[in-house]
Order: structure tokens, then C-alpha cells, then sequence
């Protein structure tokens, strides 16, 4: 079976990342990881590098300014050639170069839901609020700050003594299973096609 190519972009540790690279261990799984892309030396990387999938790391220090970090990202992107782009606690927005280049075939997972709660704060802020409840976002990415079209969300209960630490991992074990779940709804039966649309 040809299986969709999915490329994972990635900041922190790698948890979700890890859940995908498990479902893909399965034969029956219908996507792929071709290559994992971090914008800093992320320990999530390992995940992909123990799986002997390509990793690299490109830093915003690196380039001139935002735009060429912009597209050096695009360009590393493209030359996967992925199917669909998964943020997978990918902490910066990406630019028109992506949005361009794989628009309407681009996935973020959110620790909190959305609309409430956007940006790099979702389980503090939440927190901070007060709610009893929060939990998990999966949205199609575009040009706003978490403001594309939601495509699943998980609740997670919030408890009175949680640290954000503590409701952020509670947050964690349901969204792995969600975000896999709308990677496989993405790219089943996708693999022979053209150019995946969300
Ligand atoms: C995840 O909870 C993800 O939702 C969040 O970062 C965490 C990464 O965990 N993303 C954002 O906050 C994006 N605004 P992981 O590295 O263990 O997968």
C-alpha cells in the first residue's frame, strides 16, 4: 500500500509527534511521517531520529530575518514533498511562504478550546481564567493566530489543585489520540490523488 507522506513540524518534546510515529508503526496506517522539521533543538526530535526518519533543525537565529527564515522553512517543507503538514506543538506561526505553498493542507494541534484561549499560553491562560473544563483543538491552519477552521476538539476536565503542568499533560494524553485520529481521517485514500484539501 503507497501510504499518504505527512511532514511534522515541531518545538518542544515531541509527545504528539511520538503518537504519530506509533499509529504509522501500524501496517494499515494510511499516512507516513517523511521528515520531522523543529525550529530549535527540540528533544522531540529523537522521537524521529530512533525511527531513522530525516530530521532538521532550522533557527530563526540563523537567517537574516523572519522572511528568510520564512522561506528556508518552505523550501525544507517542499523538498519532503508531504501530502499534509502537521504542527505538532510547533511554536511559532508560519509565514505566506507555507501558507502558499501548502495552503488548506496544514494542521495545528491547540492545548485549549478553541476560540477560547489562542496563542502560546493556552493551558495558562486557561488556567488563569478558571474554567472546569478545557482541553484539546485540532484547526486547519491559516494566516491568523489559531483562528482556522476547527476540524476536532477533546474536553479535559479541569481540576481544583491542577498545575499547568499537570492539566497541560492531562491535555497531552487526549489530544495525541485526537490529532492521530484527524491524520487519518486527512489522508486515507488520499495517497494516489492529488493534492490533499482539508
Ligand atoms: C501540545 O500540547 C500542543 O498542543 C502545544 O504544544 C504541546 C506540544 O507537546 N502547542 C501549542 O501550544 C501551540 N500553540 P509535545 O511537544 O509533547 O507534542
Amino acid at each position: 500500500m503507497t501510504r499518504t507522506p505527512i511532514a511534522v513540524l515541531i518545538s518542544g518534546t515531541g509527545s504528539n509527534l511520538a503518537a504519530l510515529l506509533r499509529a504509522s508503526a501500524e501496517p494499515s496506517c494510511p499516512f507516513v511521517v517523511v521528515g520531522v522539521i523543529a525550529d530549535r533543538d527540540a528533544s522531540g526530535l529523537e522521537h524521529a531520529r530512533s525511527a531513522g526518519i530525516p530530521t532538521e533543525v532550522i533557527r530563526l537565529a540563523d537567517h537574516a530575518d523572519r522572511a528568510a527564515w520564512d522561506r528556508a522553512l518552505a523550501a525544507s517543507v517542499t523538498r519532503l514533498e508531504p501530502q499534509l503538514v502537521v504542527l505538532a506543538g510547533f511554536m511559532k506561526l508560519v509565514g505566506p511562504p507555507l501558507l502558499d505553498a501548502f495552503g488548506g493542507r496544514i494542521v495545528n494541534t491547540h492545548p485549549a478550546l478553541l476560540p477560547s484561549f489562542p496563542g502560546a499560553h493556552g493551558v495558562r491562560d486557561a488556567l488563569a481564567h478558571g474554567v472546569k473544563v478545557s482541553g484539546a483543538t485540532v484547526i486547519e491552519v491559516d494566516a491568523g493566530v489559531d483562528t482556522g477552521r476547527i476540524l476536532a476538539q477533546v474536553p479535559v476536565e479541569v481540576r481544583a489543585e491542577d498545575t499547568e503542568h499537570d492539566l497541560h499533560e492531562r491535555i497531552k494524553a487526549a489530544e495525541q489520540p485526537l490529532l492521530v485520529e484527524v491524520v487519518r481521517g486527512l489522508t486515507a485514500g488520499r495517497q494516489d490523488g492529488p493534492a490533499a484539501t482539508l
